[in-house]
């Protein structure tokens, strides 16, 4: 499939020597949520500005729905919406007339049934007249998104959207974003909440001091990763491991004074009722027990450490 975005070895110096970006090679699909974590300071606002055409690349080249950021900006950006990392709305403004004033700035001509199916999608078509500061925090931030999509974009970028909403907002903007996949947007968030990307992307992505460490499918990484490893410390080593127990799928180590058993956090059924079962089968005395996980939050912590 051709990709919407090609980004090829892009680096941004900022004037003051900063290095915000290094090599970001990526190709991003049509259709797909990317999720871009990192932690502060990584690059992600400085990457979504440049592919939106407000930062001007140092080198490298973007390709956007084919057109290239820099020469071809305005059909470049014709296809982008922006919902930013600051909220910032018109205080005095109503709620239809910002959205309006936001498809004018890309000179569309008005479509105001255009925008009633946006506000609807976000529930704010009730709140059509009001002024903008009189909503509470999470509506603004939906009207940002009103706003980023008032011109019909195909992709849309979203930093840092739940960063200081509360949980119960934070689950209203998670379906926000699905509803905006189904209808067939691209979409590009960036969050340094770990549970978001879980729950949200397609892809992660894990940008750290400006480099992209890795891009892969959100399933893939689960699969590898959300697992978790049982060490079982035996009472008494023992020299082979019960035939009840193995077939359990556990392991003899530490020269037979315990047991490895690693499992899937997921699953409906961990099996280690049945393993505790299959030691007290097999007469092998349990002394303690721990866990380790292994979860897509270490392997973020990892490559970020990694990268130190
Ligand atoms: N306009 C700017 N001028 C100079 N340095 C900047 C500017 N914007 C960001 N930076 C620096 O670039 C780096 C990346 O910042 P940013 O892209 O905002 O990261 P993130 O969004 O991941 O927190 C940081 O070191 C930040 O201080
Ligand atoms: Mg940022």
């Amino acid at each position: 499939m051709t990709p919407i975005i090609e980004i090829r070895d892009l680096a941004k110096v900022y004037a003051s020597g900063t290095r915000a970006l290094s090599g970001v090679t990526l190709d991003i699909r049509k259709g797909e949520i990317l999720g871009l974590l990192g932690p502060n300071g990584a690059g992600k606002t400085t990457l979504i500005s440049v592919l939106c055409g407000l930062v001007t690349p140092s080198s490298g080249q973007v390709l956007v729905g084919g057109h290239d950021i820099v020469r071809d900006y305005r059909k470049a950006r014709s296809l982008i919406g922006l919902v930013p990392q600051e909220i910032s709305v018109e205080p005095f403004e109503t709620v239809m007339n910002t959205t309006r004033f936001s498809r004018g700035l890309f000179g569309k001509a008005a479509d105001d049934a255009h925008l009633e199916g946006v506000l609807t999608s976000l529930s704010l078509w009730d709140k059509r007249d009001a002024k903008c500061n009189e909503l509470s925090g999470g509506m603004k931030r939906r009207v940002l998104i009103a706003k980023a999509l008032s011109h019909g974009p195909e992709i849309l970028f979203l930093d840092e959207p739940t960063a200081g909403v509360d949980v119960s907002l934070r689950r209203g903007m998670w379906q926000v974003v699905a509803d905006l996949k189904a209808s067939g947007v691209t979409i590009i968030l960036t969050t340094h909440y770990m549970a978001e990307a879980e729950e949200m992307a397609d892809r992660i992505g894990v940008i750290d001091k400006g480099r992209l460490l890795l891009v892969e499918e959100k399933a893939k990484l689960m699969r590898e990763f959300g697992r978790k490893r049982l060490t079982v410390e035996l009472a008494d080593p023992i020299a082979a491991l019960p035939e009840v127990i193995a077939q359990c799928g556990a392991t003899l180590e530490q020269g037979g004074s315990r047991l490895a058993y690693d499992y899937d956090t997921r699953a409906d059924r961990t099996g280690i009722a049945r393993l505790l079962a299959a030691c007290a089968e097999a007469g092998v005395a349990v002394r303690d027990l721990s866990t380790v996980e292994t979860s897509l939050e270490d392997v973020f912590l990892r490559l970020v450490e990694e990268n130190a």
